[in-house]
């Protein structure tokens, strides 16, 4: 079902933005942009992993580096999270204090259909066309390499299933709930939904999103942080390479949804007047 998506001119130009955001570079730069001295923040330890991502999006990449989980996970101080791993608090404070201008997420409270059609137009862009792909890549692997590695046949499973779940959560967004969001903000008044309300349709994007985190953790854990063993040929190290990038997108991708949209959402609809 998968291979039949959307795969629309728009899509594909949208994905070449996503992965140039991806690898680094400003997507939209025509040229080098002169280094620009900025004020370096200083990072508390009290902060919350999700408000130090949304203020500037470059220590995802930090946090990610360190195992520190910021989306799902992203209500937990600095100090908490670092501290459950063993790690020195102080020391990923100062490793988060990134010279230069910060790169924060553009959204305002008035803002949220943008902030929403950015979603999908990178993360679920992206995965609309790399999840069948991938999905492809990962059976040719397990294939040619379950029998010395029988973990593979537990990767394809959960990929599988991350697949389908991820299928009908991104749908559910595009169709449903984005549109609903971007409606409230519109009129300023509660919004009406078939067969359930809105307070509903957000919690169960919640969840899914942490069975999503869940999923990809089992990934995480079943291929040993992505690592490619030493007998795995190139397609075996690009599928590690390739999953662990779907790990960091969607990490970066269930942050600006349930630690932004989401609450920012639901704050708008109580404000309005809606009810439970
Ligand atoms: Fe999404
Ligand atoms: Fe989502």
């Amino acid at each position: 079902m998968f291979l039949i998506r959307v795969k629309a001119h728009w899509r594909h130009r949208a994905y070449g933005r996503h992965i140039a955001r991806l690898a680094g570079r400003d997507p939209t730069a025509s040229q080098i942009r002169p280094h620009r001295k900025g004020a370096t923040m200083t990072v508390l330890t009290s902060s919350l992993l999700s408000d130090l991502v949304t203020e500037d999006l470059r220590r995802a990449s930090v946090l990610e580096a360190y195992g520190l989980e910021y989306c799902c996970g992203g209500q937990r101080s600095l100090f908490e999270a670092a501290t459950a791993r063993g790690l020195d608090a102080q020391l990923v404070a100062r490793a988060l204090e990134l010279p230069g201008e910060s790169a924060p997420l553009r959204v305002t409270s008035a803002d949220l259909a943008g902030l929403a059609h950015d979603i999908v137009d990178t993360h679920h862009a992206y995965l609309w066309e790399e999840l069948p792909r991938l999905q492809v890549l990962v059976a040719t692997v397990v294939s040619a390499h379950a029998e010395r590695h029988p973990e593979l046949k537990r990767i394809l499973a959960v990929y599988d299933r991350l697949v389908a779940d991820l299928d009908v959560h991104l749908t559910r967004e595009e169709r449903i709930v984005f549109p609903a969001i971007a409606q409230l903000e519109r009129t300023q008044t509660p919004v009406r939904m078939r067969g359930t309300s809105f307070v509903d349709a957000v919690q169960r994007l919640t969840d899914e999103h942490d069975i999503i985190g869940d999923l990809v953790g089992q990934l995480r854990r079943i291929t040993g942080g992505y690592t490619t063993p030493d007998d795995g040929c190139s397609s075996y190290a690009a599928m590690m390479l390739r999953l662990h990038v779907l790990e960091t997108d969607l990490h970066l991708h269930v942050h600006k949804e349930g630690n932004i949209l989401l609450p920012r959402a639901l704050e708008l609809h109580y404000r309005v007047g809606g009810l439970r």
